[in-house]
């Protein structure tokens, strides 16, 4: 696979939700999109798809050999999962270690796998979707529900961010940490009060100004910050 366009974006767990709200956008604006799906023989949206299952580091290694010299400017590590919302008493040390697999684990992973391409790219930019409910400052002001394993994996996913920032700062790589709200998908259910194209334009209205300045920031999609 050789990569021959201006701009490209690879987005995981694009085909569903956000994610294949920010392939449609990207594709729009004539980016090469790269859709990474656990079932590639089933995307039929805009984009490539490329093979990807974020839980298991083998499929996270598979996909960096096969983009092996490909530019890719744009890495959005979209892909997530909720646990069980019942508090402590109900809380499965299996679940528990999926969540965190998926949604901490797997940026960290794909972060180092895509390295290469990310320096290879004109962009520089590394998008890690997190949530206000892994904020230890906001997560439970307004939103009460007792999905310990997703507000823990949220709240590493955002140190992972601040991580990825100090060590991607010398080569010029912005790592971000964005809220997309709450978001009418299959994850926020109906009676979320954001669209997901609202969502993923705001998001992407972010990385478009986005530069080194900004790299271990979290914002939310509107663009206002979000206390870690
Ligand atoms: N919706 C909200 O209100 C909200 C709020 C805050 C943060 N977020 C975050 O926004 C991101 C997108 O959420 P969404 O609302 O679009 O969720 P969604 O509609 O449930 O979609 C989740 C996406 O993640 C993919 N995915 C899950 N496990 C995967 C795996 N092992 N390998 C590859 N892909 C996998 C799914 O692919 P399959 O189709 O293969 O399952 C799907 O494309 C997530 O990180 C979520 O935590 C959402």
């Amino acid at each position: 696979m050789t990569s021959n366009t201006a701009e490209t974006v690879l987005i995981t767990g694009a085909g569903r939700g956000l994610g294949q709200a920010f392939a449609a956008l990207y594709a729009a604006k004539g980016w090469r999109v790269l859709c990474a799906l656990r079932d590639p023989a089933r995307h039929d949206g805009p984009g490539e798809a490329v093979r990807l299952d974020v839980a298991d580091p083998a499929s996270i290694a598979a996909l960096g050999e096969s983009l092996q010299g490909v530019a890719i400017d744009l890495i959005i590590n979209n892909a997530g999962i909720r646990g069980d919302t019942g508090g402590l008493s109900t809380l499965e040390p299996q679940d528990f270690s999926e969540v965190m697999t998926v949604n901490a684990l797997a940026p960290l992973l794909v972060a180092r796998a895509l390295h290469a391409n990310l320096l290879a790219g004109r962009g520089r930019i590394l998008a890690n979707i997190s949530s206000r409910a892994g904020s230890l400052a906001e997560g439970i002001v307004d939103d009460d529900d007792g999905d310990y394993a997703y507000r823990c994996s949220k709240a590493a996913l955002n140190m992972a961010t601040v991580l990825l920032a100090r060590d991607f700062h010398r080569d010029g790589i912005a790592v971000l940490s964005l809220h997309p709200g709450w978001v009418r998908t299959d994850m926020g259910g109906d009676e979320a009060v954001v669209t997901v194209e609202d969502s993923a334009a705001g998001i992407k209205r972010i990385l478009d100004g986005a530069s080194l300045a900004d790299s271990g920031s979290f914002h939310a999609y509107d663009g206002q910050r979000v206390a870690w």
